[in-house]
């Protein structure tokens, strides 16, 4: 076990203290982590864009997510391994239960599902069985062609009510966690104060309990030079990687990051 557990994530957000979680895929930036403090390793199938060059994370396969979450495993010692299941990956509940199996095997911890509502069977079932659950909300990337590009979601009255609805019914299904992807700041706020696990956003205001950021994004790389709202570079200002990482660990627990700025309105 490392020492960072679901337990540890729980009480940090009892205690109010902010969660830090970073993307990463391979062994040395995981120890790197480790080094800089950061709790949660996700390894997210972003590598489908920022270590594969696709313009989507949609080709990305279970085998290639296996091989990322086994090479940060080797990296690893402290903190939590959060595993994306990629497209289609859950497309039937036997799929879920065997591609879940195939990461954890791999050395994950955890599993994280894109989606809403309709998780709940299979986070449910996948509770039952010994795998924790993350479950990403809001802009959920796999779904870009029916979301129509990588918009801000949850801004309509509508919209933001199911969101919340759904939120609580995931958890009361079973998820240990949750991810809010590009969702209004207060929304984000009313659902991480709606639930009792711990809640993670990205592009979703300082009132989460957490943040995460795609390592390649924090660290001013980029291959289209496009870059969200919700990112700050933390190479500004730093002398090396290991600064920038400790930097971005330190903003994040006195909640100077995010600001303002990196937020969204309704
Ligand atoms: O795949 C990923 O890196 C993610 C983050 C954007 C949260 O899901």
């Amino acid at each position: 076990m490392p020492a960072i557990t679901l337990t540890t994530l729980q009480s940090l957000k009892q205690k109010g203290e902010k969660i830090t979680m970073l993307t990463c895929y391979d062994a040395t930036f995981a120890h790197a982590c480790n080094e800089a403090g950061v709790e949660v390793l996700l390894v997210g199938d972003s590598l489908g864009m920022v270590l594969q060059g696709h313009d989507s994370t949609l080709p990305v396969t279970t085998a290639e997510m296996a091989y990322h979450v086994a090479s940060v495993k080797r990296g690893n010692s402290d903190a939590l391994i959060l595993a994306d299941l990629p497209f289609m990956a859950n497309a039937t509940l036997d799929q879920t239960m065997i591609n879940s199996a195939t990461l954890m095997q791999a050395g994950a911890h955890m599993i994280k599902v894109e989606g809403a509502l309709w998780l709940a069977d299979s986070i449910r079932l996948l509770a039952e069985r010994g795998v924790p659950v993350c479950a990403h909300m809001g802009l959920t990337p796999q779904a870009v062609n029916i979301l129509g590009g990588y918009k801000v979601q949850g801004r309509s009255e509508n919209q933001a009510r199911q969101m919340r609805a759904d939120a609580i019914a995931l958890e009361q299904a079973g998820a240990s966690m949750l991810l809010l992807e590009c969702v209004p700041s207060e929304l984000a706020l009313e659902i991480t104060q709606a639930v009792g696990i711990p809640v993670i956003g990205i592009g979703a205001g300082s009132g989460t309990d957490g943040q995460v950021l795609v390592l390649h994004d924090m660290l001013g790389l980029s291959i289209t030079g496009r870059v969200p709202k919700f990112v700050k570079n933390f190479m500004n200002g730093q002398a090396s990687i290991h600064a920038a990482l400790s930097a971005y660990v330190a903003e994040v627990k006195t909640v100077s990051f995010p600001g303002i700025e990196h937020g969204f309105s309704a």
